[in-house]
């Protein structure tokens, strides 16, 4: 056999007898095998059945849907942008697959094969295969810049909003209409938007995938995105950068309405909270006088706490804790006995402490809080 100026080699790398270089599995190491299979399998199961105990409200609102499905043409950009990359991405994979497919049926050595003939330096084959990355790369920059310009542009007078991210739901201000409100976004069509994306405490990420690039809600940075939507529907958003245990329970819905029906929700927004008569009366007392007040606003109430969300409009909102549960009553009983029964981590604290008969009072109240 002739031998390589790497010394000799057989079709086992090392040499010698094969059945030392593949041993046969003693069965000691399959019971082992098992054994951390079902370990894992264990570790994977115990968060559920962790959140199983309180049951959780039923409600499942899934995850937004990826930029598969763009609704504006900011997403579509991104979205061709994707397409590119991964017909680029196919046609590389395609091709290595194809590659060592062939070299392994044609090419395989056979017992007792010569050294097949070493290949030191081929000036062509180099050049070739500097130049093919070389050129997909330009490609891919070229479509990437394009979306980047087209993207992210002010056009004309654009509609301020503000996105603040907080641990863990969203704030909704509009400055010039005076509304506050939280977790659901309202938005005209035909309109650019502007939002200042900004963060209460730690960072955030905003991203609604059919209509808007996500960026990150940074503390005491406004970061601009820019966005017109035109096809009225509710689609999904949600916090995109882990920001600590409740992070999953960060969502928010963006509501996209004509110009007409966005009127008509700025001026229910704007209205204080309908002043309760009867039991929802006893509400507002068990609100006003426990330590909601020092967290959460109510206009028209005097409440004007602004760490948690404002509350003036609260069960027109379709969910409770940012996507956590379902707009019920039931789910909103749970949560002021202990949000962190179906939101682990919410930074709310649970208020066990109360009767039955106030918690009942306040859900009555904060559910007549249209
Ligand atoms: Cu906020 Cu993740």
């Amino acid at each position: 056999m002739p031998l390589s100026r790497y010394g000799p080699r057989s079709r086992h790398g090392t040499g010698g007898n094969p059945a030392e270089v593949c041993p046969v599995r003693p069965r000691g190491r399959r019971f082992r095998w098992i054994v951390a299979l079902a370990l894992g399998a264990a570790a994977a199961v115990w968060p559920s059945l962790a959140l199983a105990n309180p049951p959780r409200p039923n409600w499942n609102p899934g995850p937004p849907p990826a930029p598969l499905f763009p609704r504006t043409s900011e997403m579509h950009q991104i979205s061709d942008l994707f397409w590119v990359m991964l017909i680029l991405s196919g046609i590389i994979f395609i091709g290595v697959c194809a590659a060592i497919v062939i070299s392994m049926v044609r090419f395989s050595g056979k017992p007792g094969d010569p050294e097949p003939r070493q290949v030191f330096g081929n000036r062509r084959v180099e050049l070739l295969w500097t130049a093919i990355p070389s050129v997909i790369l330009v490609v891919a920059f070229v479509f990437t810049v394009r979306a980047i310009r087209d993207i992210n542009s002010a056009h004309g007078s654009s509609f301020n909003i503000y996105a603040i991210g907080h641990q863990w739901w969203w704030e909704f201000q509009y400055p010039s209409l005076k509304i506050v409100t939280a977790n659901e976004l309202h938005v005209p069509t035909g309109q650019q938007i502007h939002f200042h994306v900004e963060s209460w405490d730690v960072i955030h990420s905003f991203w609604a995938p059919q209509l808007q690039r996500q960026i990150d809600a940074n503390p005491k940075q406004d970061n601009a995105v820019y966005a017109e939507y035109n096809i009225p529907g509710v689609y999904g958003g949600a916090c995109y950068e882990y920001c600590g245990p409740a992070h999953a329970w960060m969502k928010f819905e963006v509501v996209v309405q004509t110009p007409a029906q966005f009127a008509a929700w700025v001026k229910h927004e704007q209205k204080p909270a309908a002043t309760p008569h009867g039991a929802t009366a006893a509400g507002l007392k068990v609100f006003l006088n426990n330590t909601c007040v020092n967290c959460h606003a109510i206009l028209g109430t005097g409440a004007g706490g602004a760490v948690g969300p404002n509350l003036t409009h609260f069960s027109s909102r379709w969910t409770i804790g940012a996507g956590a549960a379902p707009m019920t009553r039931q789910a909103l009983v749970q949560w002021i006995r202990d949000p962190s029964s179906f939101k682990p981590g919410a930074l709310m604290p649970p208020y066990k402490f109360l009767s039955n008969k106030d918690v009942n009072a306040l859900a009555d109240y904060l559910m007549s809080l249209k």
